[in-house]
């Protein structure tokens, strides 16, 4: 008998499941289900990822707190599994006192390595709002081809891609102000110490599909660059030890938030297993992780860069699906082609969307 935790990738708590995400979620359950047909022990565990300025942007207009937020889509989520029959054994939150911990772990673990790195990083700032802009909250106009209302990474006429700096009249659209320049302390991971590491791993036998393994490849032909792993206040979510007003970037706790969960699950539910068991290196216990392939780059260089230099184990394997498409496209909100789990319910039967995944 094999000893399996599963994972799905936990779904933000900003936002209603839609029939893109139930790809995953019922391709996972469904090997859940043989594996266990083939007498196999199967953990299988996801939690909401309950961190970030999309987060605490949402609650602030929806006049509540994050906390509240994220308590009122947990309940969604978990309604929209049911009724899809995708049966967790236990559902958490990234927002945990064991998730806190466990990040806090990881990360001095790495501090202590030689892995994180500080150094100051120029960002444009919303002085009215009191907070650093990412790309997404910035508009102006291309430099490039002048076209407007552009956001701060690369402009859909032309295709360039810049700085939000290089930006013409750029303006914040959280409160229409002209954004500053200013100057803060920044956390990295340094990914580069991993290079080489990555590079085996990734080829790994069973670790990665083939065509996922080749993608790689160009990455690390590029090079891999140290990751910013910090967020400035206000932000939602873990302060980094020793590190006031600074913030895990929401990417840090999300995928510890699959060991926070199996750990919460074992509390709970299952004494008897043992989460050292499964999460120590070298352990005979395999670890999956079911995954989109637009998370590839997280969960194939940040996530097993992060356990190896904390010294625990790698996930045994991923398992990556493509988007869910509606005439060739991908399916989305801005195209109105995207389907609330929700809204599929109300009108058929779940049934049918399994057998057809
Ligand atoms: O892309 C997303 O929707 C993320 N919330 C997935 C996180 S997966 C894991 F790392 F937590
Ligand atoms: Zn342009």
């Amino acid at each position: 008998m094999r000893n399996i935790l599963v994972t799905n990738a936990l779904p933000y708590a900003n936002g209603p499941i839609h029939m893109g995400h139930l790809l995953g979620y019922i391709q996972a359950d469904i090997w859940v289900r043989a594996m266990r047909a083939m007498g196999h022990d199967v953990t299988y565990v996801c939690a909401d990822d309950a961190h970030g300025t999309a987060i605490m942007l949402r609650a602030e207009a929806n006049g509540i707190s994050p906390e509240e937020q994220i308590a009122n889509v947990q309940k969604e989520h978990i309604r929209d599994f049911d009724g899809f029959s995708v049966y967790f054994d236990h559902y958490d939150s990234t927002h945990s006192a064991e998730n806190k911990a466990r990040s806090e772990e990881i990360y001095i673990k790495n501090r202590e390595a030689g892995n994180i790195a500080v150094r100051p990083v120029t960002q444009l700032f919303d002085p009215e709002k009191g907070m650093f802009l990412s790309d997404r909250f910035i508009k102006g106009t291309c430099p490039k081809c002048k076209a407007e209302d552009q956001y701060g990474d690369a402009c859909e006429v032309c295709g360039t891609t810049y700085n939000a700096t290089e930006l013409l009249a750029p303006r914040s659209t959280l409160s229409g102000a002209t954004p500053i320049e200013k100057s803060s302390d920044h956390y990295f991971f340094k990914l580069p110490n991993f290079a080489e590491y990555l590079q085996k791993w990734t080829r790994d036998e069973g670790r990665l599909p083939v065509s996922i393994a080749n993608k790689l490849d160009e990455w690390f032909e590029n090079g891999l660059n140290d990751w910013d792993i910090s967020r400035d206040a206000p932000y939602f979510g873990f302060e980094i030890p020793d590190a006031p007003n600074k913030y895990f970037y929401v990417w840090v706790d999300a995928p510890i938030g699959y060991m926070s969960s199996f750990e919460n699950y074992i509390k709970a539910k299952r004494p008897e297993l043992s989460f050292d068991d499964f999460w120590k290196k070298d352990s005979d216990k395999e670890v999956y992780h079911f995954i989109g392939k637009d998370i590839v780059y997280f969960h194939a260089l940040f996530w097993p860069a992060m356990l190896e230099g904390s010294n625990y184990r790698t996930p045994t394997g991923l398992f990556v699906n493509g988007f869910l498409t509606v005439n060739g496209q991908k399916m989305s909100k801005s195209r109105g082609t995207f389907i609330k789990a929700e809204t599929y319910l109300e009108h058929l039967n779940p049934e049918y969307l399994r057998y057809y995944f």
